[in-house]
């Protein structure tokens, strides 16, 4: 029997999955990994701990399931996106990576959004400058650490950084590519434009390659790092909402993924590169050839309730919690939440946002707030969704609905009922792990394609119809969306 492997360095843990050619999950180690916060807004990691975090997770998975590095056919690199990690000729790492979340890069957004024009941006990268992407971070070593920045030879993703000690290879995914904002995205090439317009090198980048195709094989010191075969071939894979949203069978445009994790996700797949013409939605390559996605993403989904549930009601379970909002009409007689408690990215990209309870009076009490909580990051879901929708949507489409957060049935009803679209659940819980494990399925010519393969191995679970309240939140969602523009200013302020 074939075994398939999917390696992920998220911001959190370094996570090794084995699966069977039919999906099943053999085994799953996972080593957390420790963050470090040096300044106010920044945000990085040491390659080298995500190196022995996925190194030990590799070891423990094959320990678990009784298999050897032999039986794995394939290997699908996923991780966190964005990241910046930089090297020097010799394959050394010059200083800690720059994470997605770091906000450190203001002024060299607006240095890349003078110098290349925001439309233009926006066409070449199918976004703004944002500032957690890579191609800021370059130019803020630049600006502020040039000691570092001359002894510069490689710009390397979280993810690709492992791939280079499991197989000695500079290589990247074109999903991953897709988030430096130096992709040229519909063509799926590095921009020589934006690369010459910014006066960053293009020998630093590594190769692009799709998510499905081998870009290279385990080297010897890779295999004795990890009890892995030497030769083992490793394929693209792709950025975590990438490989995430393959892993729940969102691959062609009629099936829509919706993820509530820490932050919350609504991911559409495209048959042809399109933008958003303000650049609200992301627009980046798929991990499959010939295909894009359209990624609405808010900052604090799950992340809202779990902050809500730690200050102001630690001691009740979830269960408890969400059954008493499950009491109070929909609505909340009159009270909202807005879930910017990290600042937002869409649909609006302001790090200076904030979250807020509005329209409180004496009558609500725990059970009003908490389904203000869900409500307020279901239309922000639905923020994303409407975008995308005017951004096109094709007649027939499914939602698809996973990550830890969504398992509440209170929550999901919400959320259908929001969205006013019905919800089917994915029995997974391997996120980016298990889709990189599909892409690497298709490389070991285990399926022809990763349609056919997410067709094979992926269950789906239970569905969520629309209830009678999709009416109360159409015109509840239309007071929502007033409020942000209402607190702009005020949130500047504070
Ligand atoms: C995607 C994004 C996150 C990170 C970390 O744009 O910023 O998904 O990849 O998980």
């Amino acid at each position: 029997m074939p075994y398939l492997m999917g390696l992920d360095i998220s911001t959190t843990g370094a996570k090794a999955l084995i699966i069977d050619e039919t999906g099943a999950v053999i085994a799953v180690a996972n080593t957390p990994q420790p963050i470090s916060q040096p300044q106010p807004l920044w945000s990085e990691q040491n390659p080298s701990d995500w190196w022995e975090g996925i190194s030990a997770s590799i070891r423990r998975a094959l320990a678990e399931s009784g298999l050897s590095g032999e039986d794995i056919s394939a290997i699908g690199l996923t991780g966190q996106m964005h990241g910046l990690v930089l090297l020097d000729g010799d394959g050394e790492v010059l200083r800690p990576s720059i994470l997605w979340n770091d906000q450190r890069t203001g002024a060299q957004c607006d240095a890349m959004t003078a110098r290349i024009g925001g439309r233009r941006l926006i066409e070449l990268t199918g976004n703004p400058a944002v500032t957690g992407f890579t191609a800021p971070k370059i130019l803020w070593v630049r600006d502020n650490e040039p000691a570092v920045y001359a002894q510069a030879k490689q710009v390397l993703l979280p993810k690709d950084y492992i791939r280079y000690k499991l197989t000695d290879a500079y290589a990247t995914d074109l999903a991953g590519a897709a988030g430096t904002s130096l992709l040229n995205v519909a063509e799926r090439a590095w921009s020589a434009e934006v690369l010459d317009a910014l006066e960053i090198p293009a020998e630093w980048l590594p190769p692009v390659h799709e998510g499905t195709q081998v870009t290279s094989t385990i080297s010897a010191a890779g295999a004795a790092a990890t009890g892995l075969k030497a030769g083992t071939p490793v394929v693209g894979g792709g950025g975590d909402q990438a490989a995430g949203a393959v892993g729940m069978g969102c691959v062609a445009p009629d099936k829509i993924g919706v993820t509530v994790g820490t932050s919350g996700v609504v991911f559409a797949p495209l048959s042809n590169y399109a933008y958003e013409s303000e650049g609200r939605l992301h627009a980046f390559c798929h991990a499959l050839p010939d295909t894009w996605h359209f990624m609405g993403v808010m900052l604090s989904a799950a992340g809202s309730l779990q902050w809500y549930k730690d200050s102001f009601a630690p001691d009740i379970d979830f269960d408890s919690l969400l059954a008493e909002a499950d009491r109070v009409p929909a609505g909340c007689e009159g009270l909202f939440f807005l879930p910017y408690l990290t600042g937002e990215r869409t649909p609006h990209p302001d790090p200076l946002a904030r979250g807020a309870f509005v329209g409180m009076t004496t009558r609500h009490g725990r059970g009003h707030m908490t389904r203000a909580v869900l409500e307020g990051v279901a239309f922000g879901l639905k923020d994303s969704f409407t975008l995308i929708d005017q951004a096109g949507l094709p007649e027939d489409y499914e939602v698809r609905i996973s990550g830890g957060g969504a398992k509440s049935p209170v929550w999901q009803g919400i959320i259908a009922d929001v969205l006013a679209a019905p919800l089917i659940n994915i029995n997974t819980t391997e996120g980016g792990a298990f889709g990189a494990a599909i892409l690497a399925s298709v490389a070991a010519h285990l399926y022809d394609d990763v349609a056919s393969a997410c067709e094979a191995m992926i269950e789906t679970g239970e569905q969520v119809a629309v209830g009678a309240n999709a009416a109360v939140y159409a015109e509840r969602y239309e007071i929502y969306r007033a409020l942000y523009p209402a607190l702009k200013g005020i949130f500047a302020e504070l």
